[in-house]
């Protein structure tokens, strides 16, 4: 049984990491989407409002499930006896960053991780730019899960009403 992690802070998910997630159960026997719930960074969405969106997303992938996870990711793979971290790359700029805790990871607990391109279709998608693109009323359909439309209005409609 190889199993592969697929973390991130999904704040939204959007079609490119469902794409990633999709790829990764084709190529291990388990996938377990993490959802990091400890990061300090401030979030649109909560935890459970993250986690609820990505089960929604993994409906269908047999070999998927999707968890929470704090502290190192490191830590979590080895609790979930995962052999390898997988990664989605856009550009070289995420190469950078993904190497040094790829590389980090690997010094932590030897756990592999596996770059995988992005599917040039979401090549330039980001949670980020996602929200920003939506506060602004920008057309964000496609790019992530029909079930992220309404939320993220209400979610950026709350955030501005704040
Ligand atoms: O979607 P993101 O924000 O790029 O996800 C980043 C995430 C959650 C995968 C990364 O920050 C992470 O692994 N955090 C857990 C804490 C940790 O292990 N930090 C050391 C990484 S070398």
């Amino acid at each position: 049984m190889r199993r592969a992690v697929c973390p991130g802070s999904f704040d939204p998910v959007t079609n490119g990491h469902l794409d990633i997630v999709q790829r990764a159960s084709g190529l291990f026997d388990e996938v377990i989407v993490a959802v990091g719930v400890n990061v300090s960074k401030s979030r649109l969405f909560s935890a459970e409002g993250r986690l609820s969106m990505l089960e929604h997303g993994v409906v269908g992938l047999g070999n998927v499930r999707v968890e929470g996870f704090t502290g190192l990711i490191t830590t979590y793979c080895r609790e979930a006896d995962a052999v390898a971290i997988v990664k989605g790359l856009r550009s070289g700029t995420d190469f950078d960053y993904e190497l040094q805790m790829a590389q980090m990871n690997a010094h932590l607990t030897g756990v592999e991780t596996v770059f995988m391109p992005a599917n040039p279709q979401y090549g330039f998608v980001s949670s980020s730019l996602i929200k920003e693109v939506a506060s602004y009323g920008g057309d964000v359909s496609g790019l992530v899960p029909d079930f992220v439309l309404g939320p993220l209005t209400e979610k950026l409609a709350q955030r501005k009403a704040e």
